[in-house]
């Protein structure tokens, strides 16, 4: 079947993307808004961009027409976030800070997540998250209703034992979660994980 996209109701097209384009890196981002008041939640629209300059990308959406999700609000006015991974321990938490909670809800207390203060941002790093990417704004697109979030990557914290000695974390240490289609998910562990070198010409 051939599925002509500019035909489909809107709620189609986010199924069928969300199914075709897996499986997704999950950003789960801390902010904190201009108020002071923390922020936690999910995104899958997620990629890195680019190492020269170590720059990633996240699409925010809107809660309704013309009201930016809080994680998007909080980037604009207070110009930095962080990008904590998400193993599979972490998945239910994750998944819990997604509800749309109002702006001045703490989803670090919502999940009992623990707050670590960043180096060089002002919002907190996840402490139980075994690797956190503290972003600097570098840039933000706004396309119909969604904002195309690129971020600098200032700091990146990983746990001591995951670190190899070339700097690669090792995933296969890690059960790092990724988003599929609907409600399902991935868990990529040492046991589905496979070495593959570049041929040589
Ligand atoms: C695994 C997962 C991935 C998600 N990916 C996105 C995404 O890429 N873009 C988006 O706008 N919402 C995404 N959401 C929904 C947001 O997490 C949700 O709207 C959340 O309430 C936004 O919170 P905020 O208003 O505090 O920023 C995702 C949810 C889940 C569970």
């Amino acid at each position: 079947m051939e599925i002509d996209v500019s035909k489909l109701p809107k709620s189609q097209v986010y199924k069928l993307m969300t199914s075709v384009i897996v499986p997704r890196p999950i950003a789960w981002i801390s902010t904190i808004s201009k108020d002071g008041v923390p922020n936690v939640a999910p995104f899958s629209y997620f990629a890195g961009v680019s190492s020269e300059p170590p720059l990633l990308m996240v699409s925010i959406g809107s809660k309704e027409e013309g009201i930016k999700k809080d994680t998007w609000k909080n980037i604009e006015e207070t110009g930095d976030f962080v990008v904590n991974m998400v193993t599979k321990e972490l998945l239910e938490k994750m998944n819990l800070t997604s509800a749309p909670f109002d702006e001045n809800v703490d989803e670090f207390d919502v999940a009992k997540l623990t707050k670590k203060p960043a180096s060089v941002v002002k919002a907190p790093l996840i402490a139980e998250s075994p690797v956190n990417i503290e972003c600097r704004k570098f840039q933000i697109l706004e396309i119909g209703s969604m904002g195309i979030i690129f971020g600098e990557v200032l700091k990146v914290h990983v746990r001591d034992d995951i670190l190899n000695e070339k700097v690669y974390v090792d995933t296969t240490k890690l059960e790092i979660v990724g988003r599929l289609g609907g409600a399902n998910y991935c868990i990529v562990s040492k046991d589905n994980t496979i070495e593959l070198r570049k041929p040589k010409l």
